[in-house]
């Protein structure tokens, strides 16, 4: 069983990846650390009995996503588990962001998602139980004051999840849509909110694993996550 987890390397996607590992899974991890890439990979291997694949890409450009395909499409391994979570966030007024913050976002967070599982989609298909995650946001569930450019492109791997979904229903494939609030993270640690005011990644991890461990008739198509005392 193997797993593939994009921005593996910190904060939700690092959390996910130890919680599968924990749980027997190898995985396929990148980001664009290989130093990243690696320290993380020693840590999973000695802590865990299973193997990491690792591949320094930045998953904005596409040729680097395609990269990504034909190293994975390469492995032995079948492939189970696929978690779309690497993401750039950037906040800003659709009027007011920096010129390109759009384009920025849209490869980081949506084409990188879309390339990738069209290019390692067969696969998947070949384990008839193959699971997909794509990590949105409640950014792409509703507007807000300094959404912009990111909110809009998680709107947009919100509409791309649904549509996949439906797709790969005959192929017994499930696909997720995972909309978390406020995690602590890299984008939350100079922000001065206390760590107890917003969720741990671990959560998401969690509730990741939960979807996954149920019967392969069952799909949970969206998961929102917010911390308790609500958004920020
Ligand atoms: N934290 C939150 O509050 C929150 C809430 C809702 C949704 N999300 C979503 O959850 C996902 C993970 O967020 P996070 O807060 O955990 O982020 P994070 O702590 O900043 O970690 C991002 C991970 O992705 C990698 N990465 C970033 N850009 C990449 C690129 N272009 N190519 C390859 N790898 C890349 C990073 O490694 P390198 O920098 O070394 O490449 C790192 O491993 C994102 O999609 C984000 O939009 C987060």
């Amino acid at each position: 069983m193997t797993a593939v987890i994009t921005g593996s390397t910190k904060g939700i996607g690092a959390s996910i990846s130890e919680y599968f590992a924990k749980e027997g899974f190898d995985l396929v991890i990148c980001s664009r650390n290989n130093k990243d890439l690696i320290a993380f990979k020693e840590k999973l291997e000695s802590s865990y009995k299973i193997t990491v694949h690792t591949l320094e890409v930045d998953l904005s450009k596409k040729e680097d996503i395609l990269k990504l395909c034909s190293y994975i499409n390469k492995l032995q391994s079948s492939i189970e588990v696929l978690v779309n979570n690497a993401g750039s966030y950037i906040p800003g007024g659709v009027l007011t962001e920096e010129e390109g913050a759009l384009e920025f976002m849209i490869n980081t967070n949506l084409y990188s998602a879309y390339h990738l599982t069209r290019g390692i989609v067969h696969k998947m298909s070949t384990t008839g139980k193959a699971y997909i995650f794509n990590i949105c946001s409640i950014a792409g569930l509703q507007a807000y004051h300094n959404g912009g450019a990111y909110s809009i492109s998680k709107f947009a791997l919100n509409g791309f999840t649904k549509n996949l979904r439906e797709e790969l229903k005959e192929k017994n494939i499930r696909v997720s849509a995972v909309h978390p609030g406020a995690t602590m993270s890299n984008s939350w640690a100079d922000s001065g909110i206390a760590e107890d005011r917003i969720m741990e990644a671990n959560d998401i991890a969690i509730a990741i694993w939960s979807a996954y461990s149920m019967s392969t008739q069952a799909v949970v198509e969206d998961i929102i996550l917010r911390p308790q005392l609500g958004d920020l």
